[in-house]
């Protein structure tokens, strides 16, 4: 029996996303798309979760206890990202509601921009394209915009995750000696299922020690109660000298002031940051007037390809709360699904 368009669930798509999978969606679900860059104001975002079965979601949607209590209908919230930060876990596990993610498809994308601007960084590729540009390049010089040399060099991976370990992959074909800081049972886990490739050398140690060996620093944790402000003004001291720190995880990671002394005061040579704190980056951020500091809006997944996938990820894990079972990628896999209203 064909069920009517009103017996359709609900669902409120908070960005435009990718076709296809608004496509995926409308051909089991009622789509209510907030067509716009910017995310729903607050009370649009209440007003349309009230009326929702499942909410598709960006890392910028502040999905809190409040929202969830204001979506009485609701039982997905599929978020078209890894990290589930902007989501309280807890409280939407003790509503029943079950939190979907995209772990695994960005893994290899988030990996390249990661060693992307680890190059850039040490190779100083903005700074040497924004000086020819200006006019100023007037000849070859021997001492003209020396970097870094990253063939050799040790490279401190803090978070042993799918994302660390296809950075390690990049760096082993740099014959870079790789040292890792993990948390607790993650030095074992397995690799991912688009995880390939060999990590051999890849040597686990404390982060005190990773910070005072490496020559590059790149972090790629989630964002936790834990790893807030993990990087402050004390590990930036303990870093060597002319280290060079890559962000792609998340900005509150680090304490941004501190990075701004240890970079201005020559200590760090250099900084490349994916995300900060807030974003975008206040535009009074004393960061921005470094020259060597890149900053790019949060790109780490941002490939064609891997966007599509996120996109249909996020649908099959709506699809499947609303067929009865736990999304595929589920980031409450403890919850205890609510009926359907
Ligand atoms: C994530 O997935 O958490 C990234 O930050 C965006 O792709």
């Amino acid at each position: 029996m064909r069920s009517t368009e009103a017996s359709r669930p609900f669902v409120f798509v908070t960005r435009p996303i990718a076709e296809q999978a608004l496509t995926e969606l409308a051909g089991f679900a009622r789509v209510d798309l907030w067509d716009d860059e910017m995310p729903p104001p607050r009370a649009v975002l209440l007003e349309r979760v009230a009326r929702a079965d499942a909410i598709l979601t960006l890392l910028t949607d502040r999905i809190d206890a409040a929202a969830i209590a204001a979506a009485p209908r609701l039982r997905v919230i599929s978020n078209l990202a890894v990290g589930v930060d902007n989501i309280d876990l807890d409280a939407a596990t003790r509503a029943g509601v079950a939190v979907g993610h995209t772990p695994g498809v960005l893994t290899e994308t988030t990996a390249d921009l990661a060693f992307a601007l680890l190059m850039a960084a040490a190779r100083r590729i903005v700074e040497a394209d924004s000086y020819t540009r200006q006019g100023r390049w007037r000849t070859w010089g021997p001492h003209l915009m020396l970097g870094r040399d990253v063939f050799g060099a040790t490279l401190g991976i803090v978070g042993w995750g799918a994302i660390g370990r296809a950075m390690a992959r990049r760096a082993a074909g740099f014959r870079m000696r790789v040292l890792y800081a993990a948390r607790e049972g993650k030095a074992g886990a397995k690799p991912g299922p688009h995880a390939a490739g060999k990590l051999a050398g890849a040597r686990r140690v404390s982060l005190d020690e990773l910070l005072r060996e490496s020559d590059f620093v790149s972090l790629h944790v989630p964002l936790t109660p834990e790893t807030r402000a993990m990087l402050s003004g004390r590990e930036f001291r303990a870093m060597k000298s002319g280290a060079i720190l890559i962000n792609t995880a998340r900005g509150e990671v680090i304490d941004q002031r501190a990075l701004y002394e240890a970079l201005a005061s020559g200590h760090l040579a250099a900084a490349a940051l994916d995300v900060t704190s807030p974003e975008p980056i206040a535009p009074d951020d004393p960061l921005l007037s470094l020259p060597n500091v890149i900053l790019t809006p949060h790109i780490g997944s941002a490939s064609h390809a891997t966007r599509l996938r996120m996109a249909q990820i996020a649908v099959a894990n709506i699809r499947d709360v609303l067929a009865g079972r736990l999304p595929r990628y589920c980031a409450n896999p403890a919850v205890r699904l609510r009926k359907p209203h």
